[in-house]
């Protein structure tokens, strides 16, 4: 470990993130009654330019007037490349229940976009004598934002989560792909006539794994924008899981379940990993650094890779 310890990401679970347009407000409730850890009111892209105060109003009555429970509750505020995103912020730190705990910045490219927005949240909290200070996540989902990706996982203290959009990602890549996450058609190897697909979000996800690790913040793998393909959501939420993301989004509820059961660590993982720990704790007795378990070499660095597993399953279970 570099003298300079990885800072401990927030503590509670991220499994999976619901999306609903803000201008929706018949989802809303349901929203709040799913098993979902993060609740996201979308005042971006699944709301049209005419319904944008339409949508503004009706989140800001929904963090008064809906029971969020434990959740986490985040607003998606539209990109600083718009003329919406000042109002967004104005009317929801002014207005908004102190029971909001989040907002998500999309498209950020650089450091300063955070700057910018914290600049304005800061002054409009202390203007308003607001005693809950709200947390930032943001979307990688630009070639600005992954060429970037560690300079915005350091730019505030008030971020806490960061997600892959894949979509906008893959566009602003210049990807010949139509497809919101998942397998691509054209992304594979071959050997003699058997065809190899690979993943194309691989490097992205794995950038913004190393960024956000570094800093503290959660690495959350985005939308999947096939909802009727179960199989395809599972697979790609196991990737990023694999990898070192905590969570994923849903844009259908039927989403919900899928990515709670990936991202819950299984009991067979976590037994797994208690005889790991079991067996260096006797091996420790032994004064032994290392020893063989089921066939295999464990040391002291799979003390660590054990703990991530019983940590993860512990702070869930305990929320
Ligand atoms: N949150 C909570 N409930 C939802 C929901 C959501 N995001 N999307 C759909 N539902 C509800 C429906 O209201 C319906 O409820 P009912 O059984 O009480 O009638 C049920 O789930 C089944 O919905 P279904 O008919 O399959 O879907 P739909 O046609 O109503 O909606 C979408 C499909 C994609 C338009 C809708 O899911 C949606 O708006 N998703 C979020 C999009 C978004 O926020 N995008 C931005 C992030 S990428
Ligand atoms: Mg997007």
């Amino acid at each position: 470990m570099s003298f300079r310890l990885q800072p401990t990401p927030v503590d509670r679970p991220n499994r999976c993130q619901l999306f609903g347009p803000g201008s929706n407000t018949k989802l809303h409730p349901k929203m709040a009654a799913s098993a979902a850890d993060v609740i996201n009111l979308d005042l971006e892209d699944s709301v049209a330019p005419t319904d944008k105060d339409a949508a503004r109003a009706n989140v800001i009555a929904a963090t008064k007037d809906i029971d969020w429970g434990t959740k986490t509750l985040s607003v998606r505020i539209n990109g600083l490349d718009t003329p919406y995103w000042y109002r967004d912020v104005v009317d929801l730190l002014e207005q908004a229940d102190e029971r909001l705990d989040q907002i998500m910045i999309p498209k950020v490219g650089c450091a300063a976009d955070i700057y910018a927005v914290d600049a304005l949240v800061t002054a409009i909290e202390t203007a308003k004598g607001r005693t809950k200070k709200i947390n930032f996540e943001v979307i990688i989902e630009s070639a600005a934002g992954i060429a970037h990706v560690e300079e915005i996982a350091a730019a505030s203290p008030r971020l806490v989560a960061m997600s892959l959009g894949a979509a906008d990602f893959a566009a602003s890549m210049g990807m010949q792909t139509t497809g919101i996450g998942g397998t691509q058609e054209n992304y594979y190897m071959i050997n003699g006539d058997q065809k190899h697909w690979s993943d194309p979000w691989h490097w992205a996800q794995a950038a913004i794994v190393a960024a956000c690790r570094t800093h503290g913040v959660l690495p959350v793998d985005g939308p999947f924008g096939d909802f009727s393909d179960d199989a395809g959501f599972i697979a790609q939420a196991k990737r990023s899981a694999t990898l070192g993301m905590v969570g994923k989004w849903a844009i259908h509820p039927k989403q919900i379940a899928l990515a709670n059961e990936v991202f819950t660590p299984s009991e067979d993982a976590v037994a797994e990993a208690r005889e790991i720990l079991a067996a260096m704790e006797q091996a420790k007795a032994n004064g032994e650094g290392a020893t063989v378990y089921k066939g295999r070499l464990v040391d002291i660095a799979s003390i660590k890779q054990a703990e991530v597993i019983v940590k993860q399953s512990e702070m869930i279970a305990g929320a």
